[in-house]
């Protein structure tokens, strides 16, 4: 058996917060074990946690939701905000276990959900959502459930995520919706690499989220970023297996909101299908994608180590024939590096409806098999500098 939770990394992040809670208010602690929760993986302790919710919500201090160690066994639940509570810490040093049966979980949107919810954190644990057996049913038979998201926030503000495992994901492992002022760091997410839809993190209507010192493994984008996006900031994640990190897709729909100052910098894609991705529908839309900076990655084997797609139409459904709305504008990629499992390492496929601009490319080296990748344009326009290999089509 893996040791799923790390006490001790977590006992110092945990004196850490404790010293960074305004000291002049109060802390109090609610121990999930007081409510009725029972550490051993078969009790289900489903409404002992909504209860020390509701009491952790309902108090004027700031507070402490305690979860100890050992395995506890929750189906579907939503955290409701307008607390009273100006801060809510969930330290967990257990395991958060789904049920056995992928059914239960699988008729949900989300696992844990919290909404409208402010100043709230996790700190710490795991969370072991038991997706295997949905995939399986997802390999074999077309009437499988969709999933549920592991960790969802929606319609929140000022949310620290620490130190977190997720486990095996339905669907996605962590959604950001409409929230503000988000922190995740140290997060671990491990699905297997052929898993259906696992996606790592995905972000969208949010703006000053960022991701930092996060390992991603999954059968999916590592990160997505989707419409509504702005100020975004992901440094020092480890990406693979899985998709690589994804702005999009977008132009889903006509009416949709841009993506804006995207940084991600110091990323390690290993083995992945896309390393540094754009991708939109070939559809009309009123999106758009501006001012992104790519610096500092390393590629370990990537199919697709830079690629920015505008044609997306798998199964060729509802859009043959149609250029992307999406207008794309300002990209640049500094200081890539590494190898390519493909000959086309670079690929700018833009829309002829509303070429690329301000693309900017410097100090890029991708080789495959040891000789110089190559790279691809259409629609694209902009500036190399320093650019090593592949020879640029800009
Ligand atoms: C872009 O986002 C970063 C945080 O990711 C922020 O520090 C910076 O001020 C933003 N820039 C603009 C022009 O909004
Ligand atoms: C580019 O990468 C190749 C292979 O990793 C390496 O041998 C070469 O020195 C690099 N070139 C520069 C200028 O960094």
């Amino acid at each position: 058996m893996m040791n799923l939770t790390r006490p001790s990394h977590s006992s110092i992040l945990f004196l850490f917060f404790i010293l960074a809670i305004n000291s002049t208010s109060a802390l109090t602690k609610y121990n999930v074990l007081n409510f009725g929760a029972k550490p051993n993986g078969k009790t289900d302790s489903t409404k002992a946690f909504l209860m020390a919710w509701k009491a952790a919500c309902a108090s004027a201090d700031s507070t402490i939701i305690y979860v100890p160690k050992g395995r506890y066994l929750l189906g579907s639940m939503a955290f409701q905000g307008g607390c009273k509570s100006p801060q809510i810490i969930f330290r967990i040093d257990g395991t958060l276990v789904a049920p056995q049966d992928y059914r239960v979980l699988g008729k949900s949107t989300d696992w844990l959900s919290f909404e409208g919810v402010n100043g709230v954190s996790i700190l710490g644990g795991a969370l072991d959502a038991k997706g295997p057996s949905l995939w399986a049913c997802k390999a074999s038979h077309s009437n499988c459930p969709s999933g549920a998201t592991t960790l969802s926030f929606t319609n929140s503000k000022n949310i620290r995520i620490r130190s977190l495992l997720s486990l095996n994901s339905q669907m996605f492992h962590v959604v950001i919706n409409r929230c503000e002022n988000v922190d995740v760091q140290g997060v671990r997410i491990i699905a297997a690499g052929n898993s259906p839809n696992t996606g790592g993190i995905h972000v969208q209507l949010s703006k000053n989220v960022n991701i930092i010192k996060c390992s991603i493994k999954t059968g999916d984008d590592c990160i997505s970023i989707g419409p509504g996006t702005k100020n975004l900031w992901i440094e020092q994640v480890t990406c693979g297996p899985g998709h690589g990190i994804s702005i999009g897709s977008l132009a889903k729909d006509l009416k949709e909101e841009g993506v804006q100052n995207v940084t991600v910098r110091n990323t390690i894609f290993l083995g992945t299908q896309n390393g540094l991705r754009i991708k939109s529908w070939a559809r009309p839309s009123t999106g758009f994608v501006q001012g992104v900076r790519f610096t500092d990655s390393l590629m370990r084997n990537v199919q697709n180590p830079i690629v920015i797609d505008q044609n997306y139409c798998p199964h060729n459904l509802n859009c043959p024939n149609q250029v992307s709305g999406i207008k794309i504008k300002d990209i640049i990629y500094e200081g890539i590096r590494g190898t390519s499992s493909t000959q086309v390492a670079i690929k700018f496929d833009c829309s002829p409806k509303n070429p690329c601009t301000g693309i900017k490319l410097h100090n890029v080296n991708l080789s495959y098999l040891n000789k110089p990748a190559q790279s691809s344009c259409s629609n694209v326009r902009g500036k190399v500098l320093n650019l090593v290999r592949p020879e640029s089509c800009l």
